[in-house]
């Protein structure tokens, strides 16, 4: 048990770090912080959503042709308002805006740095009081000045400052990572801090959970099918037949197999050969992460941070866990190319 005396907050422990970077000024503890602030906003209006008449849709689509719930929006604004409020970041791609959102006013202009976010994951399962997410990317901005631009956010995972995720479940996480580790911080809601209580988050070595939407079989590349099968067999020495687990939030989804030992597949289709996720905000910051815990995330034939993107909301077939496992279902997709 954490003594009193021992406890770090999350401000504590970025301005520690900070030290570890000789030449930082301060911008990325100041740009983490207003993320951490907008979290507990966002947190609280989620802990409300069952007295308030906040659930539902808007009514809007998004640009992804999915109906936005209330939240979706509300988590949207709240980021971008603490973002732009700042002063650290200059642009924002958000799963909710088909564009970029440019901060060009004189004072945000000053930021260094863009951010990525899907301010709302896995926001179908809030009727259902299931975990959901936040999940955010930070990069240094590649172009001079000005406000932000797309070209400062179409970046390869490669070269991401930070990244993580906001988990809202039976308590709330922040979870994240600057290239030196992952640290969970969990929020002590009575006093609305987020405490250091995860350090050096890694993958444990015995793992042996699979989750994937199997409802989709079918439509799944041959590799996958013979992947699933493999975690199905019987197998002492490799902890098999796995258990399947799967929520449907790839924040919770994923917290849980960092935490417990497990591989999250979300593959390309013969409907969706890109599969679902968005690359930008959703599988590079999960991918950054991952590896930082000692793990992998792949296509199934290509790391994930190392694809060059094109469009702000492009889709990824995404493999993330502990690397012998991600190992293991690119080899099937290697030896079933071609057969298809
Ligand atoms: P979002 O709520 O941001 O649109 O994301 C939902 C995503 C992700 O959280 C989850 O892993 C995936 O959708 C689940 O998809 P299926 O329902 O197709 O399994
Ligand atoms: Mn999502
Ligand atoms: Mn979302």
């Amino acid at each position: 048990m954490v003594h009193r005396s021992q406890i770090t907050t999350l401000t504590q422990f970025i301005i520690q770090r900070q030290s570890e970077y000789p030449h930082a000024k301060g911008a990325m503890t100041r740009l983490l912080n207003d993320i951490a602030t907008a979290a507990k906003i966002v947190n609280r209006e989620i802990n409300a959503a069952g007295l308030v008449d906040i659930l539902g849709t808007v009514g809007k689509e998004n640009i992804q042709g999915e109906t936005q719930k209330k939240l979706d929006v509300f988590a949207n604004d709240m980021f971008i308002t603490a973002l732009k409020g700042g002063g650290e970041c200059c642009a924002i791609a958000s799963e909710e805006n088909e564009k970029v959102i440019s901060f060009s006013n004189e004072f945000s202009e000053l930021g260094k740095y863009v951010v990525a976010m899907d301010p709302l994951d896995g926001s179908s399962n809030i009727e259902a009081n299931v975990s959901i997410g936040t999940i955010f990317s930070i990069y240094r901005r590649v172009t001079e000045a000005g406000g932000g631009r797309q070209e400062d956010l179409l970046q390869p995972g490669i070269h991401l400052a930070a990244a993580g995720y906001i988990i809202y479940g039976s308590s709330t996480m922040l979870v994240y990572t600057t290239g030196k580790g992952v640290n969970g911080f969990t929020l002590d809601p009575s006093v609305g801090i987020f405490c250091l209580s995860h350090p050096d988050m890694k993958f444990p070595t015995h793992a042996n959970i699979y989750s994937i939407n199997e409802g989709n079989y079918i439509f799944f590349p041959e590799g996958v099918k013979k992947y699933i099968k493999y975690c199905q067999e019987n197998d002492s020495e490799t902890f098999r037949p796995y258990t399947s687990r799967y929520i449907g939030s790839l924040v919770a989804d994923f917290h849980r197999n960092l935490i417990k030992g497990g591989i999250f597949l979300y593959p390309g289709t013969t409907k969706n050969p890109d599969g679902k996720l968005r690359l930008l905000y959703e599988c590079n910051p999960i991918a950054y992460i991952a590896e930082q815990a000692g793990g992998k995330a792949s296509t199934g034939f290509k790391r994930i941070l190392e694809i060059e993107p094109k469009t702000l909301h492009q889709r990824a077939p995404f493999f993330v866990g502990p690397k012998h496992m991600v190992q293991k279902v690119e080899a099937f997709m290697m030896e079933s190319q071609g057969n298809e």
